[in-house]
């Protein structure tokens, strides 16, 4: 049997790795989370949803959150949006406490969330427009942004002319119109095909690292976790509580060949443990109805 392929713990960092995260740790903190539960009342009883989460995240930090299906991923982006009460806990931006959404906090989800009957441009200064701008100000500001996501050339095209990946450059250009602190994307790019989503993946970091703003960001795509992110915030199921928060110990500037790299791969098996544990309880068993009878020797 071939041996496996020995990786570094995943926890190990080259030394301009680790001086990069006592850079950011020095830096102010942006949002802190601390004990936030959430429990939703249904008619079937209460589903405790995230249970005493506490951590912080520094300005311009790129955070990922995944973790297992249900295990409360949006519930905790929608409660610090704002777009979601909290049952118990604090939420503090720049060290005040808030609540309710604001223009501080901006969020693109996964579905294409743009005004259809509005060209690219009019989506953008939407926003900007109803935060007080005149006309012409939003419009200038519209256009930076637009220019920023690369779709100068579609400025007056409307969403049903844009492929789904442009869609969500434009939603991205929108949240950023109204200059939040914070980005809260929620799975942005889980509905678009691999070779999109790989381009929209180098995009985001191309514009993250132009723009004064921190991201959270929830995805189910481990490489895309790792490829993005300084930390990865991993939640665990039943209720959400947080399983690690794991320092990425891949170098930065990232590009995809970074991938096969020792770094990435030990990351990776570690976001696998947490997230597919061996045992197989996790697993819920379907109840097993055979349609039609088959076997392997059907023609
Ligand atoms: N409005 C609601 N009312 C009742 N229960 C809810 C509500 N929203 C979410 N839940 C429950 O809270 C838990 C967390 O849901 P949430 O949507 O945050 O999970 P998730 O991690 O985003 O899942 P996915 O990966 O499938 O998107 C689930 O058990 C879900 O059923
Ligand atoms: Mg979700």
């Amino acid at each position: 049997m071939s041996k496996l392929l020995e990786l570094p713990s995943y926890k190990e960092q080259a030394p301009q790795v680790a001086a990069r995260f006592k850079r950011i740790y020095k830096r102010p903190i942006k949002l802190e989370v601390k004990n936030l539960t959430k429990v939703f009342t249904t008619a079937k009883g209460d589903v405790r949803a995230l249970n005493d989460v506490s951590f912080n995240v520094h300005r311009r930090e790129f955070i990922s959150v995944i973790g297992p299906s249900g295990c409360g991923k949006s519930t905790l982006i929608r409660i610090l949006a704002g777009l979601e009460t909290l049952t118990s806990g604090q939420l503090l931006l720049n060290g005040s406490p808030v609540s309710g959404p604001g223009a501080d906090r901006g969020m693109v989800f996964q579905n294409y969330t743009l005004f259809p009957w509005l060209t690219v441009k009019k989506n953008v200064m939407f926003g900007p427009q109803l935060a007080g701008q005149s006309e012409k100000q939003a419009e200038g500001n519209a256009l930076e942004w637009i220019e920023l996501v690369g779709l100068r050339k579609f400025t007056d095209a409307y969403p049903s002319q844009l492929s789904g990946g442009m869609k969500q450059r434009v939603a991205i250009a929108r949240a950023l119109a109204n200059q939040p602190e914070v980005l809260f994307m929620d799975e942005p790019f889980g509905a678009l095909d691999a070779q999109t989503r790989a381009s929209m993946q180098s995009y985001l970091l191309q514009i993250w690292q132009n723009v004064d703003v921190t991201i959270l960001f929830v995805t189910h795509d481990l490489d895309e976790a790792i490829y993005l992110s300084d930390r990865i915030l991993v939640l665990k199921t039943n209720p959400g509580e947080i399983a690690e928060f794991i320092e990425v110990s891949v170098e930065r500037s990232r590009s995809p060949e970074q991938f096969l790299s020792p770094e990435f791969l030990a990351t990776k098996k570690r976001l696998e443990e947490l997230i597919h544990p061996p045992s197989n309880e996790s697993t819920e068993k379907l109840p097993l109805v055979r349609m039609t009878p088959v076997g392997d020797d059907v023609m």
